[in-house]
């Protein structure tokens, strides 16, 4: 059986120059950045020549990156760091309630630190409301953490609108831009943002490297103690091959943005017409914000179907598509984040994530379209 991967949001297959990049440094360059010997130099170049392509590739100066394993640690760090590094301001942090997990579960952490975390609602299209962010921010508001874009829905955030806000009052402001880069424009230099995350796996780089960018007014405390690396901001050994490759993935990405985005809206528009015309348009509701999305994040409820039984059809069919939602002791809890655009329950629970990305075609559309269809058929009739 051919498969099929729409889950690009979940992760991404390595671009082969990427692949190549990495074995290029992987096979020739095997010493610690930190030594003071050739090999050392050697790393160091390495490390300095990925930092210096990313930085370049998103407006920022090579200083304000610091290196981590991925999106996690990047948002930990920051809400971590902002929080703890502010506390002479005061202990007030606002949280939109649709971030990752790597935001939420470290905010929620926060709270047992006796930090008071406020989360940011959000609209039946998962945007947030500027206006709500105005009025809950006090004089010892110290961070607004709000994503870019949305992993599950794809809804797209006013991070320009909200920075500008956040500057005026003093507060910092963070963004996890982890599945923006590489799908949107992304200037740290213009966006009014403090603290911006990112991660290699989402946009065909390797898994466990990403970045944190630090605006050059911030001062972050370190999480990690050790060595000297990322001028103390991080200590550990560099992923050289992460690095490396991490560079590459970025600027294959960034200088592909216009032709990514056309295809994904391509693939988009004919999983929505093909669906319409096999099984009707009242099968099935697209969840998230038609006007300010990701192209390549499709999120959409066959209401007949659940969520759980669709996923598993489709993967016994050979497609890989997801669900928000998180699967705790064999059951999946329902999505966070449909949840807070307060969507009623049989939307909830059927609701089914397509994200595109390098690889897939029209074809594979059209085969998911027939699939669906098929599944839809065989559980009408069951039921
Ligand atoms: C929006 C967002 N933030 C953070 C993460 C975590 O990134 P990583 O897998 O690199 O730790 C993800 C990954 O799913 C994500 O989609």
């Amino acid at each position: 059986m051919n498969r099929i991967y729409m889950d690009h949001a979940a992760s991404t297959p390595v671009h082969p120059l990427v692949a190549e990049e990495m074995l290029r440094v992987m096979t020739g360059t095997f010493g610690n950045a930190s030594s003071v010997h050739a090999f050392g130099r050697d790393a160091k170049r390495i490390v300095s020549a990925a930092r210096e392509k990313i930085a370049a590739a998103i407006g920022a100066k090579p200083h304000d990156l610091v290196f981590t394993s991925g999106g996690t640690e990047s948002d930990n760090m920051a809400l971590f760091g902002a929080a703890h590094a502010r506390v002479d301001r005061g202990r007030h942090l606002l949280v939109s309630t649709i971030e990752h997990h790597a935001v939420l579960h470290a905010a929620e952490r926060l709270t047992e630190q006796g930090f008071e975390v406020e989360y940011i609602p959000v609209d039946v299209r998962g945007r947030v409301d500027l206006d709500w962010i105005r009025e809950h921010t006090r004089p010892d508001t110290t961070l607004i953490s709000v994503m870019y874009a949305n992993n599950e829905v794809g809804t797209v955030q006013p991070i320009h609108e909200i920075g500008a806000f956040a500057r005026e009052q003093g507060v910092w402001f963070h963004t996890d831009a982890v599945q923006a880069l590489g799908s949107l424009a992304v200037n740290c230099g213009e966006l009014n943002v403090d603290l911006m995350s990112f991660s290699a796996h989402k946009i065909n780089g390797p898994q466990g490297i990403g970045a944190l960018y630090i605006a050059p007014h911030i001062k972050l405390p370190a999480m990690l103690h050790g060595g000297n690396q990322e001028r103390k901001r991080r200590a550990g050994t560099e992923n050289l091959a992460g690095m490396a490759g991490f560079a590459k993935a970025v600027e294959l990405a960034v200088s592909s943005l216009e032709e990514r985005h056309t295809d994904a809206l391509r693939l988009r528009r004919e999983l929505l017409e093909g669906l319409q015309a096999a099984i009707g348009e009242e099968s099935f509701v697209v969840n998230g914000d038609p006007e300010h999305t990701l192209a390549h994040v499709v999120n959409i409820s066959f209401p007949a179907v659940g969520t759980e039984t669709m996923l598993m059809n489709l993967d016994m069919e050979g497609i890989a598509a997801a669900s928000g939602s998180a699967c705790t002791s064999g059951s999946l809890e329902t999505s966070h984040v449909l949840r807070a655009m307060n969507l009623p329950e049989k939307v909830l629970n059927s609701a089914i994530r397509f994200s595109f990305g390098l690889g897939n075609t029209s074809e594979e559309i059209e085969t998911v379209v027939k699939k669906i269809e098929t599944i839809m058929a065989r559980v009408r009739i069951k039921s």
